[in-house]
């Protein structure tokens, strides 16, 4: 996710884009930039680092400007650096992006071939050359922006100006949010309104297809055929800090919301539509190495190391490879056995992580291929390990990790599908199955987030406790381990996941009317079992909730809660029966009343020991 913030009114435009910026730096800040016209010329400035870094660059500058776009990176392709970072230009345009062009590496080829050259490493910089060709053969901003667009593939929402168009701020919006406004005799453009409520209540919310032109006075939208469409204008009442969690109460619930997003911006250019079949591009691991290697090892921490766990099956299971899964802290420590033939595989929402940096660095110098899997472009770990596949969750605010986590599940999932093509353990049409689970699994999240009211509702009753058990089997045991985590790290009540056929040895012992006993019970073949753990637990007047699906609600023991997800295949169920854990937690931990976005003593990224 990056930030876009534009002007264009009487004001000077300068104060209003970083001011605007400063709102927006929840989504990204690994470098920002703005391009003014200043006269008859576009401006850009631009530096790596946060935006405090731009703005004190431009502290002795003066602009008379009063129309310009501005952009806050989040880094995807290319890694943050002022090269990289926007307003990118091309033949007097400037533009600013944010999304993920799908087949920008053959539309940068054909341009650098009619004489394009390029400056950075984005996807982003083909938009501009792509609408300057346009310009070339005669287009005016706005037929040579809709043609531009016609040739993308991806999700974008851009901003531009023209040297040769004063009067006007153009934008377009196609999978990445686009917020326009009015103001009295002036416009303005964002990717959210906390960066322009402090201007007008009077938004615009664009929608896929739209393209628009701003001028001082008026806002025109049209569609990418160049037909007129008419938009709604909507009066927002929020507060600006309501307004940055996009309305929402806490970061964590929104990112919770967020994951559908997520998971599609994850998704975006690594499956080939045509042939059904995984397009790693960014993977950059020799393929002989792929064939040949003996076993993977996911070293990780915390809620990065239950996504390993779970990884685990999918890896083993699809791909028919050994997989060891270690605590990063432990692995550095004992001494492992990993040498030439071995994939360490490194995942880390932060990129940071003390344990799994040092752990990832041992792996290497023993002669390890390391690989990691990250969501911060540019952190340590992907500029250390031999390759990196990143997560696009987008910024994670909430130190308890959620976006993160399913994302995590959904690159490991097609590292799955890709090792098991290389070692030839799945033929063309398993590829293509598994793929067509995938393509609906943010579709199964989306509609997994309305159990939410029976999350809150059962909250009422945890939060009063003072222990409470999670048990899983199979690939749902890891995520007996990650509901454990997500309460007692946000709601401070003590929590334990358990893989439930070790009841037997010793946490029965627990169950009383007292313990609450969270029982993941998805439909598949170790159903029966845990549907018998689930009647030890009523047995002993325990209180069991079932996050479950509807089919088996009607076998559920009498007084047994349950929260229903939609059925879903294998190896994806994980992502979409842990988004009830994550809801319980979050109205636990509201009704306590605890700081669920920063919990006492917890950091979000743990840098040291
Ligand atoms: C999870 O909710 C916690 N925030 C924590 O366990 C976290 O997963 C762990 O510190 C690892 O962080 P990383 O993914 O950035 O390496």
């Amino acid at each position: 996710m990056c930030g876009i913030v534009g002007y264009i009114g009487p004001q000077p435009a300068l104060p209003i884009l970083i001011e605007g910026l400063t709102r927006l730096e929840y989504r990204g800040y690994d470098s920002a930039g703005v391009a003014l016209l200043e006269g008859d010329a576009i401006e850009i400035r631009r530096a790596e680092g946060k935006l405090a870094v731009l703005a004190g660059q431009l502290r002795d500058e003066r602009f008379a400007a009063t129309l310009g776009i501005g952009h806050t990176r989040w880094a995807t392709h290319g890694r943050p650096s002022e090269q990289n970072a926007h307003p990118h230009a091309s033949h007097g345009l400037a533009l600013v992006h944010n999304g993920i062009i799908e087949n920008f590496v053959e539309l940068r080829e054909r341009l650098e071939q009619e004489g394009f050259r390029f400056a950075s490493e984005t996807d982003t910089e083909v938009i501009a050359h792509l609408i300057a060709r346009h310009r070339r053969q005669g287009l005016a901003p706005s037929q040579a922006i809709r043609a531009a667009l016609a040739e993308v593939r991806g999700a974008y929402a851009v901003a531009v100006v023209f040297e040769a168009e004063p009067e006007t701020l153009y934008a377009a919006r196609n999978g990445s949010p686009l917020v326009l406004a009015k103001g009295e005799g002036e416009s303005f453009l964002a990717s959210d309104i906390p960066a322009v409520l402090a201007h007008t209540r009077e938004m615009i919310f664009m929608e896929d297809g739209d393209v628009a032109a701003l001028s001082a006075g008026e806002i025109t939208i049209t569609s990418l055929a160049g037909e007129p469409v008419a938009r709604e204008t909507t009066h927002i009442d929020w507060n600006p800090v309501m307004a940055e969690k996009a309305g929402f109460k806490h970061f964590m619930l929104k990112e919770i919301y967020e994951q559908p997003r997520a998971i599609n911006d994850t998704l975006a250019g690594r499956i080939h539509q045509g042939e059904q079949r995984v397009a790693l591009a960014d993977l950059g691991l020799d393929v002989e190495f792929l064939r040949t290697m003996r076993r993977v090892v996911m070293v990780a921490c915390g809620t990065s190391w239950h996504a390993a766990l779970v990884g685990k099956y999918m890896v083993e299971q699809l791909a028919g490879v050994g997989v060891e899964v270690d605590i990063a802290s432990e692995f550095r420590y004992r001494k492992p056995i990993v040498g030439p033939r071995t994939l360490l595989v490194a995942i880390s929402q932060s990129g940071e992580t003390a344990d799994t940096l040092a752990a990832l660095r041992q792996a290497k110098a023993q002669g390890a291929t390391t690989l990691s899997i990250c969501n911060v472009v540019g952190s340590t770990m992907t500029r250390e390990a031999d390759a990196t596949l990143y997560t696009h969750a987008g910024p994670e605010i909430g130190v308890a990790s959620t976006k993160a986590f399913t994302t995590q599940l959904v690159v490991l999932y097609l590292l799955a599908l890709h090792l098991g093509r290389a070692n030839g353990r799945l033929s063309g049409d398993d590829e293509a199955t598994l793929l067509r689970d995938l393509i609906t699994l943010p579709t199964m999240v989306e509609e997994a987030l309305a159990c939410a009211p029976a999350c809150e509702r059962l909250a009422k009753g945890l939060a009063e406790r003072r222990d409470v058990l999670y048990l899983g089997r199979g690939i749902h045991f890891p995520l007996a381990l990650e509901g454990a985590l997500k309460l007692k790290e946000i709601s401070y009540i003590h929590a334990e996941g358990y893989p439930a056929g070790e009841m037997k040895h010793g946490p029965i012992a627990l169950i009383d009317e007292e313990m609450p006993v969270v029982c993941l019970l998805p439909d598949d073949d170790l159903m029966e079992k845990m549907l018998s753990n689930v009647e030890e637990v009523r047995a002993r007047d325990g209180v069991p909730i079932a996050i479950t699906q509807p089919a088996l609600v009607d076998t559920l023991p009498e007084g047994t809660e349950a929260i229903t997800v939609p059925p879903c295949s294998r190896y994806l169920c994980p992502v979409v029966m842990v988004v009830p854990l994550q809801l319980l937690a979050y109205y636990v931990a509201l009704r306590r009343g605890t700081d669920v976005d920063q919990p006492r003593n917890l950091a979000k990224s743990v840098t040291v020991e």
